[in-house]
């Protein structure tokens, strides 16, 4: 197997295995605001550290970004993607939905991603051209071709713009799907599609460490990725939708550009 998919998961692993012995043992001030809308635990950056100081010592030349402010050599040839706690909220709220997402761009194409969701402990993994798993175990997006017997996961930037849009293809997808939800781990929602339990999944306005991992996992696992134009999504779009490839992403698409 690849040395760096294998390095991502035993890293995954070990981010995972502290955040469940600490889940709902957090303190209040351990909890802090970094914007109106968005928490980061102390978790977050133990886990990120975690992460930067294996990825340093193993891989010295590499670069890094990191949710939680690790920068490093952001122009490398490989740079890592970290969201060391995805689902910051429902961590703090004792819901059990969330993720660590590791990621490795190389010439800003991800080209391994493991997302490891520790409550369920489900470990997606994808390296370029070499398939999607779960747990070990091949996966394949849902073969479903009706966007009236699809579930469809959403998330948005939580601005102004974000909150109201969603409002709008939020009411839109609710009739014309079987359903729309949103669980707040992104990480762990790809993994849902990636494994078939959802048909698409769509993130408006969202940074890089929510988008890469699941655009390739998604990608191995048959499905598509882009932009909300569909052209092919790439690091620094910021909008992404991904799904099992039917028929059902351009319907997805249209709506979306009905209200965006
Ligand atoms: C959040 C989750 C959530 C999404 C938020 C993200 P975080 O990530 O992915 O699903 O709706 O917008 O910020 O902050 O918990 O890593
Ligand atoms: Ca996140
Ligand atoms: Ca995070």
């Amino acid at each position: 197997m690849n040395d760096f998919l294998v390095f991502a998961q035993n890293l995954a692993k070990r981010g995972g295995e502290k955040l469940t012995e600490n889940f709902g043992k957090l303190k209040r001030n351990k909890i802090q605001s970094k914007g109106a809308h968005d928490l980061v635990t102390v978790l977050d950056k133990e886990v990120e550290q975690m992460y930067v100081n294996a990825i340093k010592k193993q891989f010295p030349d590499h670069g890094i970004i990191g949710e939680e402010g690790s920068s490093k050599n952001e122009d490398a040839e490989y740079v890592w993607i970290l969201d060391p706690l995805d689902g910051t909220r429902n961590y703090t709220i004792e819901v059990p939905f969330y993720a660590t997402t590791i990621c490795l761009l190389k010439d800003k194409e991800p080209v391994v991603t493991v997302i490891y969701v520790p409550p369920l402990d489900k470990l997606y993994s994808a390296a370029a051209g070499q398939g999607a798993f779960l747990n070990g175990q091949k996966i394949h997006v849902s073969n479903e071709t009706e966007l009236i017997k699809s579930s469809i996961l959403y998330c948005h930037s939580t601005d102004q713009h974000g909150v109201e849009a969603a409002e709008k293809y939020a009411a839109k997808l609710k009739m014309a799907a079987f359903n729309a939800d949103r669980f707040r781990s992104a990480g762990a929602e790809m993994g849902m599609v990636a494994e078939g339990l959802a048909e698409a999944y769509l993130l408006d306005g969202l940074p890089v460490w929510d988008l890469a991992a699941g655009a390739l996992l998604i990608r191995e696992a048959g499905g598509k990725a882009t932009d909300f134009s569909g052209r092919q999504w790439k690091p620094g779009d910021k909008n992404i939708l991904v799904s099992n490839g039917t028929g059902i992403h351009w319907e997805i698409l249209k709506i979306l550009a009905s209200v965006l």
